[in-house]
């Protein structure tokens, strides 16, 4: 997992953040064994910036793998304590990722806090509700 939370810190590298500076990184572990990285990328129009966590499950969808191919997922940024991802991303991860599948929250110091999705968002909405 090690090798997992240092592909997210080091795709914090390639974000895009002209507004806030502050820069976020994912991984994603895949059962093959590849990991798919992402980073935030923003907007002058704010609304539209999206996270890192978001940018390396959409690109791992669109390589088209799926939940099942999923083993565990990291996200880094430069904060005090392990990153806190916010609530989109937890709402993207419950709905791309299996709900017990690890999450390894990181900084670039590697203070580790693993968790899963259903602990980021308990009670979470999902299409079985619908
Ligand atoms: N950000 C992420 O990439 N992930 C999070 O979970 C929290 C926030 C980004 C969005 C924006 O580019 C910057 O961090 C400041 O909010």
């Amino acid at each position: 997992m090690r090798k997992l939370m240092e592909a997210a810190v080091k795709a914090m590298e390639n974000a895009y953040v002209p507004y806030s500076k502050f820069k976020v990184g994912a991984a994603v572990l895949l059962k093959n064994g590849e990991i798919i990285t992402g980073c935030n990328i923003e907007n002058a129009s704010y609304g539209l910036c999206n996270c890192g966590e978001r940018t390396a499950l959409f690109r791992t969808y669109a390589l088209g793998y799926r939940k099942d191919d999923i083993v565990a997922m990291s996200v880094a940024g430069a904060t005090d304590g392990p990153i806190s991802p916010c609530g989109a991303c937890r709402q993207v991860m419950a709905e791309l990722c299996h709900l017990k599948t690890p999450v390894y929250l990181t900084n670039v110091k590697f203070d580790v806090l693993e968790t899963t999705v259903e602990e980021l968002l308990p009670y979470s909405f999902s299409g079985s509700d619908l």
